[in-house]
């Protein structure tokens, strides 16, 4: 069943993967095997929704605590747009929260409108804004 479950989440991520942005603050590396085995055994949990046998979305959550904290989430292109990312990460949120989390924090890109989104329609609230910045061109140290 574990094996399944990692397996089915490696075969999302690798088909998602070129699909998160990727800006000098945020960056989604691509996970082998073995570093998605490691999701279960660092104690993140991991919350999915099938159609048939095939995982078309997850969320992964992280919790100290009373804090939980998202690390990623992901729906195949073709199953976007129809509440599965709200949904598998509202039913991690509720888990958490049935563990104790009394603060759930997550990431969003800015020019992820997707990610912004799901995270409005949760009930998330901008608590911090990160900036990237870089020097006029030609200033750039050689
Ligand atoms: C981000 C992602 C998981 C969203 O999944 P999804 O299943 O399409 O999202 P949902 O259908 O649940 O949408 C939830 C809300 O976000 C809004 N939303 C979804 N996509 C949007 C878009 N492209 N632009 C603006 N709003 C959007 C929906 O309208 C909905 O809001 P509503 O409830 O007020 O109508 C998906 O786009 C994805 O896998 N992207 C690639 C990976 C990624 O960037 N992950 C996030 C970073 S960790």
């Amino acid at each position: 069943m574990f094996v399944e479950a990692a397996v089915a989440l490696f075969e999302l991520e690798r088909t998602n993967n070129a699909n998160y942005p990727f800006t000098p603050a945020t960056s989604q590396e691509l996970m082998d095997r073995e570093a998605i085995c490691a999701l279960w055994s660092r104690g993140l949990r991991v919350f999915g929704a099938h159609d048939g046998d095939q995982l078309v979305g997850a969320t992964v959550i992280g919790q100290r605590g009373g804090h939980a904290e998202t690390e990623f989430t992901s729906v195949l292109a073709g199953h976007r747009g129809r509440g599965i990312g709200a949904a598998v990460k509202a039913a991690s949120v509720i888990a958490c929260a049935q563990s104790g989390a009394r603060v759930c924090g997550t990431g969003g890109a800015a020019v992820n409108d997707a990610s912004l989104g799901v995270n409005r329609a949760l009930g998330y609230e901008i608590t911090e804004r990160w900036y990237s910045c870089q020097p006029p061109q030609g200033l750039a140290a050689e």
